[in-house]
């Protein structure tokens, strides 16, 4: 583990991570068997199994990804009893700005201020980071250096918040989603420190992006499923070679570096997704290990180019192999122990971009998977695109955190009609499906077009 500064009063060596985490969820949903399917003509195993989402998580007509991270912040602060004071930087993630130049921390300070007191936030700092899903990792990886160095005893927050908008009736429709992520970044973390090894990917291409004026998102869906894995496996590499380099994880004669990470979150478009990202790391991480022969006897060898006549032939092996591979017993005993579990809450709320993959962090703390000790490794992807992995180890107060009650929140939602999700989904429904009640709402958007809003009790 790498040392974030000087030792702490107790004489434990600090380290910088995530200390607490909170998740906000609307309180309406879709549910994509029944209406939906039967509407849009699709069969609902394919949106069950092929891309693995029962419902979908929709904003209310008063909220929008602005009143989400409040949301969060607010719960975030409650739980871990976070005083204003104490808090020096607020960076968002978002890729679904309201506004192309205030930065969403102010519009959220301003939220909050109307719960702790009007100045209570003044000293703290703020910015609004855009890379697509991977912003808000970015905004962990930046503020961790932050904190390393910080001497006054501040701590930082790092807020994921994002509506998933594609066109109605698009291939993208059933990947949609929306929620917010709050993080607490602190010296010395009860929940996960970070071992500060980044590797990072980055590549120019259009697989996913959303132009000026746009409300949903223009997106190459099977070339972004392509790029999200090239960029993960290139970010694979570099933190590979990078914590060997440090010394972190060095694989013995025959071992490989998956052997030494006990849950892999991966960025969660969709929860079929991480089954076809992990598929790839595994296969490219056991490659040069013991594990590669044992997947040999399973399977045979990998197809080599040499062996085919021509591309096509060799790319369809490749594929044939790819499908063969993810079937192997190998890789669904590695899947299930290490991978699996970070999707379940994305399948009762979808995508939330920037917070996806904290959402899976969020999904192995409701399930009770994490144990003290325990080395979590990460792989955000941000289309566009880029990657970064990283890895953090398991606190001992991790066990102790209060719940965050997730599961009971996606019971205590409505579910709503189709027609009533177009509506929203369009902009048109201008009264809320469920009035709020002690949470943030957009009140209006005024002649200048800034935003107000309000903290209805
Ligand atoms: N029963 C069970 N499975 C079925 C089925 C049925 N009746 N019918 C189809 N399937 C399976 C398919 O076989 C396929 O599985 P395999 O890969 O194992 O073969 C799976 O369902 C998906 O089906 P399709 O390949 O037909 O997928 P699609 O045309 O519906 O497109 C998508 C899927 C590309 C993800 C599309 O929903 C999309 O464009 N989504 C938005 C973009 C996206 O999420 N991209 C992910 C990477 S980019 C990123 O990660 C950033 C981000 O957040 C957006």
């Amino acid at each position: 583990m790498s040392k974030a500064a000087e030792s702490s009063p107790q004489g434990k060596e600090q380290t910088v991570g995530i200390d607490d985490l909170a998740v906000y969820v609307p309180g309406l949903y879709l549910p994509l068997e029944g209406e939906f399917a039967r509407i849009r003509g699709i069969d609902p195993g394919k949106l069950i199994k092929g891309i693995g989402i029962e419902q979908m998580a929709v904003p209310d007509a008063h909220e929008d990804a602005a009143t989400m991270a409040a949301m969060s912040l607010l719960l975030l602060m409650k739980r871990s009893g976070l005083e204003p004071e104490r808090i020096g930087k607020i960076y968002v993630g978002t890729e679904s700005s309201a506004d192309e130049a205030k930065a969403m921390g102010t519009y959220v300070i301003g939220m909050l201020e109307q719960v702790y007191g009007r100045g209570s936030f003044r000293e703290c700092g703020t910015v609004e980071m855009k890379a697509a899903c991977i912003a808000t990792t970015l905004a962990l990886e930046s503020q961790s250096y932050w904190l390393a160095a910080e001497d006054e005893d501040k701590v930082g927050v790092v807020i994921a918040s994002d509506v998933a908008k594609y066109p109605l009736a698009s291939p993208g429709e059933y990947t949609q989603g929306a929620g917010s992520v709050s993080l607490l970044l602190k010296k010395n973390p009860r929940l996960l420190s970070l071992e500060q090894v980044y590797g990072h990917f980055t590549r120019d291409e259009n697989d996913f992006f959303r132009p000026m004026g746009c409300t949903t998102a223009v997106v190459n869906g099977k070339h972004s499923n392509q790029c999200y894995l090239d960029a993960v496996t290139g970010a694979f590499d570099s933190f590979a070679a990078r914590a060997a380099r440090k010394g972190l994880i060095v694989p013995a004669a025959g071992g490989c570096v998956t052997d030494s990470l006990d849950h892999i979150l991966f960025h969660i478009p969709y929860p079929r997704m991480v089954e076809y990202a992990s598929a790839a790391i595994f296969r490219h991480d056991w490659k040069g290990c013991q594990r590669r022969l044992r997947v040999e006897e399973e399977i045979g060898p990998e197809p080599g180019e040499g062996d085919y006549e021509d591309k096509a032939a060799f790319q369809a092996a490749q594929a044939d192999y790819a499908r063969r591979f993810a079937r192997s017993s190998q890789f669904l005993e590695a899947f299930s122990a290490k991978v699996k579990d970070t999707a379940t809450l994305s399948r009762q709320i979808g995508n939330i971009y920037t917070g996806s993959i904290y959402l899976g962090l969020a999904s192995l703390l409701e399930l009770d998977r994490i144990q003290t000790g325990q080395r979590l490794g990460f792989g955000a992807y941000g289309s566009g695109c880029s990657a970064l992995f990283f890895s953090g180890q398991v606190e001992a107060q991790a066990e102790d955190l209060p719940g965050l009650g997730l599961m009971k929140r996606l019971e205590e939602r409505k579910a709503i009609t189709l027609a009533d999700y177009e509506m929203l989904h369009e902009g048109k429904r201008e009264k809320s499906v469920v009035p709020p009640e002690q949470e943030f709402v957009l009140a209006g958007i005024d002649s200048q077009g800034y935003r107000h809003y309000e903290f209805v009790e």
